[in-house]
């Protein structure tokens, strides 16, 4: 039988894994044979999943912490590096929102979300430069072309906008400059920079507001969630008639992760259910 296996012997980090849509890609790169680091601010969570993993017969490791900690990003790859020798793969996919009209948006919201969603990754990225760009260059000295991949998880808010959400959307739009410029400066390295930009995902990000789940920051609670008549009347707009699972999204991560997609970068993929197409 042939290995169908698309990740083998490959390391990858996904930032924001302990749930939701980090936890359905490291979970999909693991069975696909990669060797994942597991980060999430929620310690807890990120240890459960990556005992998931373990437990499927999968390898994965642990580095918990905020993406928003300025030392943060070194700790991030030097653990990948030091667990698994290198560093194949990189999903900045940690986030969550903090909605408000801009009338009464504070600039902590703001900056929250421009923390999160793109400086966050800008400073994982530049950290790890010497475990992708600089290994890229030995490879190519010897003749080999070894591609690495870097996916940034955007949103239909960071391509279209969204009333509400002008910090989320600022950011999430930002990281689609940071993949396109990146797709240029590293793509001599045959390092690939995609961005996928999802629509309605079912997650924590997204159920009902009732339930009333929050984030902790900085010692203050960020509710999270979309009040239940907006979340019925979102799924009305999807063409296909519904919210995506964690699972659905996760695929074309894999795809973007994957030997598949060695000549696809820069691009921003729509993950939305025909939705803002
Ligand atoms: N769910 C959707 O419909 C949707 C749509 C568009 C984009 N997205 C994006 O997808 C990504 C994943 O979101 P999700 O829907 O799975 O939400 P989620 O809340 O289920 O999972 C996000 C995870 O990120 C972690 N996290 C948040 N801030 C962090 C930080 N500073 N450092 C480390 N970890 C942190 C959380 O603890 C959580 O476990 C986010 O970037 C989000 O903006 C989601």
């Amino acid at each position: 039988m042939s290995d169908f296996r698309l990740l083998v012997g490959k390391s990858a980090i996904v930032t924001g894994s302990g749930r939701g849509i980090g936890k359905a890609i490291a979970t999909l790169f693991a069975q696909h044979g990669a060797e994942v680091v597991i980060n999430d601010i929620d310690a807890e969570v990120a240890e459960a999943t990556a005992q998931e993993i373990t437990d499927a017969g999968g390898t994965a490791t642990v580095c918990a912490g905020s993406v928003t900690d300025a030392e943060f990003p070194d700790r991030l790859v030097k653990t990948a590096a030091q667990a698994f020798g290198g560093i194949d793969i990189i999903v900045n996919n940690a986030g969550y929102t903090w909605d408000a009209v801009i009338q009464n948006m504070t600039d902590e919201q703001w900056y929250a979300m421009i923390d999160v969603h793109l400086t966050a990754p800008f400073r994982i990225i530049r950290a790890a430069t010497p475990y992708m760009r600089e290994v890229a260059k030995k490879e190519i000295e010897e003749g080999r072309r070894v591609h690495r991949k870097i996916i940034n998880i955007s949103s239909t808010s960071g391509v279209a906008g969204n009333a509400g959400q002008v910090n989320y959307s600022a950011g999430k739009m930002g990281i689609v400059g940071v993949t396109k410029t990146m797709a240029k400066e590293w793509g001599r390295f045959n390092i690939n920079v995609n961005a996928v930009a999802y629509g309605f995902i079912e997650t924590r990000l997204t159920q009902a507001k009732e339930k009333q789940e929050s984030i902790e920051r900085e010692g203050q609670q960020v509710a999270l969630g979309i009040p239940e008549t907006q979340r019925q009347m979102a799924a009305k707009f999807i063409p296909l008639g519904r919210g995506g699972t964690p699972e659905e999204a996760a695929g074309p991560v894999l795809f973007l992760a994957s030997p598949l997609s060695d000549y696809v970068s820069g691009a921003v993929l729509l993950v939305t259910g025909a939705s803002y197409v």
